[in-house]
Parts: structure tokens; C-alpha cells; sequence
């Protein structure tokens, strides 16, 4: 009887131990670590400090201004442990990284993602991120909130008795996500307002096709004002991790975000956030992603964490051409794409 209970808690403690190394594997496969973290973003910077592919964007003059040669990597787990290489204390324009952010305000604005479906759309266009004719042909009109059209109607929608109000309410939720301080980049918001005439018609389209929700140029003033909040690819890097967790700030502890609005959030960026090139981004680095003409890009890996890349040059695209490049490098050395590594 004995012996039987011996070999009956040793089979126990075979087992337990048997979880034990299986759980502790699979916490350490989940997020990579600190030792390869640190190593990947050292190498993208490396990699590709020399590449000198586009140029900073100039149809916003005071754009044109930032300096071409930086260049900055960062990741942050969804622990909030953060490996950064290069210029990651630069505070650049957020512009259309701003986007999803919004629109995920927006749905816990409105208490459902639906919301978004339903009043401005989630069809890639297959265009540029400020391209009139989509917003012209497409049947949604809005198109979707990571085009200017949509980003411009998804700032009209977040809950506020005024245009002051709207954007303290935008501010402070990116201030949430980021665990830090945000300022507006004055120079490049004046510089902006007075060359968006572009923005300004496609806001004057959604509003004959009854499409945008609060004034038109109101919302377009709001919006241009967002796009010039002045992050760094550090604080970029923690917005992305809150994703990456789940809506909870990792660095705060804080609830930001319901859980349920991150899966929408993630998958507008995956179809739409790198506009004519979304396909493509798809095809390499295989992460939900959102660029911007200020040259930063966030890269979300669900559960896991941020990936930034900030470099002024961009293509045609408008997407910096060296984060791209370090963020396909580091996810593929990684083996993070969300469709499977392929090895
Ligand atoms: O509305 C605009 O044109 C800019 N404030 C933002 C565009 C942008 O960032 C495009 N992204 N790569």
C-alpha cells in the first residue's frame, strides 16, 4: 500500500514537473528573449543605417526640415521590456501612425467596433493614403479610417461637445497608450493647416455624401493637429506594446483599450496601413503595421510586442523606406509573421 502511494505521488511529481518545464518553454517561446531582442535590433540598425532610398516628404513644407540621416529601432514586449538602437529619442510628427489609435478610440467611443463598418468602411482602396478618386469611387466613400478621407472622418466621431474638447480627448488617449507626455510639433501643424487643401476636399466630399459627423473643416483642423503630435519611436514603441497586450499599457499597468476592439484595430493595419502597398507589406514582414509621412512605422506582434522603425526618407508610398526594412528584417529574424515563420 505503501509503495503503491510512493510510485502514485512519484508519477504526480513526474507530471507536475513535466508542466512545469513545458509552461516555463512555451513563456520563454512566446516572447523571444532579451538576449535576442537586443541582438536583432542592433543588426537592423546596422543593417540598414547606410541606406539612403527616398526622401523626407515635402508636399508638408516643414517636413522637409527633419533631418534625413536619422534613423531609430525599437522594441517593446508586452512585459515592457524595451531594446532600442540609434535615434530613438527624436520626437517626430506621428501623422498617419496616428490613425489606428483614433479608430480605436472611436470604438470604444461608441461602445462596438461596428461602428466603423457602418460609418466609415474597411476596404483597403488599393491608392494612395490621400487619394480623392477613392474616396470619389469607392461605396463607402469614407473609405477606411487609415485613408486621410476615413482618418478624417474617424476624428468627426470621437465624442466631444467641441473641436478643444476632441482633440484634449485624442491627446490624452494617445498620452494613455504612450505612458508619457505628448506635445504638438507647432511648426509642422501650422505648416500643414496651411497646405491641406487636399485633406479639406475630401472632407467637403464626405459631407455631401453625409459621411463625416461633426463640421467638416472642424474635423479636418483636429485631424491635422493629431497627425502633429510629436512622438518618439520609444514612446511609438509603447502605444504599439498596449496592442501587443492585450489594450493594457505594459509599462503602466493601465487598461487603455477593451480587448475586444484590438483584433479590429490589428486588421484595418494589416489590409489598409500601408495604403498601395499594403499587399506587398503583407507578402514580406507579415505584420499588422501603420506607417507615416513623418517616418515612423508601428508594427504590432499580437501578444508579444511593438516593433519601430523611424527614418525620415520615404517612397512614393509615403512609407520610410529603412523601418520598413527593419521591421521585415526583424520579424523575419524573429519568425513573427502572424501567417506562420515558413520554417
Ligand atoms: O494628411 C496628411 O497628408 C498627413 N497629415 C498624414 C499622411 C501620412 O502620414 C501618410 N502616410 N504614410
Amino acid at each position: 500500500m505503501k509503495r503503491i502511494s510512493w510510485v502514485h505521488s512519484g508519477w504526480q511529481l513526474l507530471l507536475l514537473a513535466f508542466f512545469l518545464v513545458a509552461s516555463a518553454g512555451a513563456g520563454a517561446q512566446s516572447i523571444p528573449s532579451g538576449q535576442v531582442l537586443k541582438r536583432v535590433v542592433e543588426e537592423a540598425y546596422e543593417k540598414f543605417k547606410g541606406v539612403s532610398d527616398g526622401a523626407p516628404a515635402d508636399y508638408i513644407p516643414e517636413l522637409a526640415k527633419v533631418p534625413a540621416e536619422l534613423f531609430g529601432v525599437a522594441i517593446v514586449t508586452a512585459r515592457g521590456d524595451t531594446f532600442t538602437a540609434g535615434d530613438v529619442n527624436y520626437a517626430f510628427t506621428i501623422q498617419s501612425v496616428s490613425k489606428p489609435f483614433t479608430a480605436a478610440l472611436v470604438m470604444q467611443d461608441h461602445g462596438g467596433a461596428q461602428v466603423i463598418a457602418d460609418k466609415i468602411g474597411v476596404e483597403p482602396t488599393g491608392q494612395k493614403f490621400n487619394s480623392l478618386l477613392a474616396t470619389q469611387v469607392i461605396p463607402q466613400v469614407s473609405v477606411n479610417p487609415l485613408v486621410n478621407s476615413g482618418a478624417i472622418a474617424s476624428v468627426s466621431l470621437v465624442k466631444a461637445n467641441d473641436a478643444t474638447e476632441r482633440f484634449d480627448r485624442i491627446m490624452k488617449f494617445y498620452e494613455k497608450l504612450a505612458a508619457d507626455k505628448l506635445t504638438v510639433i507647432e511648426d509642422v501643424y501650422k505648416s500643414e493647416a496651411a497646405t491641406n487643401q487636399r485633406n479639406r476636399a475630401h472632407a467637403y466630399i464626405l459631407f455631401v455624401n453625409d459621411r463625416i459627423y461633426s463640421e467638416p473643416m472642424e474635423a479636418v483642423d483636429v485631424y491635422t493637429r493629431q497627425c502633429s503630435i510629436g512622438v518618439t519611436a520609444k514612446q511609438l514603441a509603447v502605444m504599439g506594446a498596449t496592442l501587443a497586450n492585450n489594450g493594457i499599457n505594459p509599462i503602466t499597468h493601465t487598461r487603455v483599450l477593451e480587448t475586444r476592439y484590438v483584433p479590429k484595430t490589428l486588421a484595418i493595419m494589416m489590409t489598409a496601413g500601408f495604403y498601395n502597398e499594403s499587399g506587398m507589406w503583407a507578402y514580406t514582414a507579415g505584420l499588422p503595421a501603420k506607417t507615416g509621412v513623418g517616418g515612423g512605422i508601428v508594427a504590432v506582434v499580437p501578444g508579444k510586442m511593438a516593433i519601430v522603425g523611424f527614418s525620415p526618407r520615404v517612397n512614393d508610398a509615403g512609407n520610410s523606406v529603412r523601418a520598413m526594412k527593419a521591421i521585415e528584417y526583424i520579424s523575419d529574424q524573429l519568425g513573427v509573421n502572424v501567417f506562420g515563420s515558413g520554417r
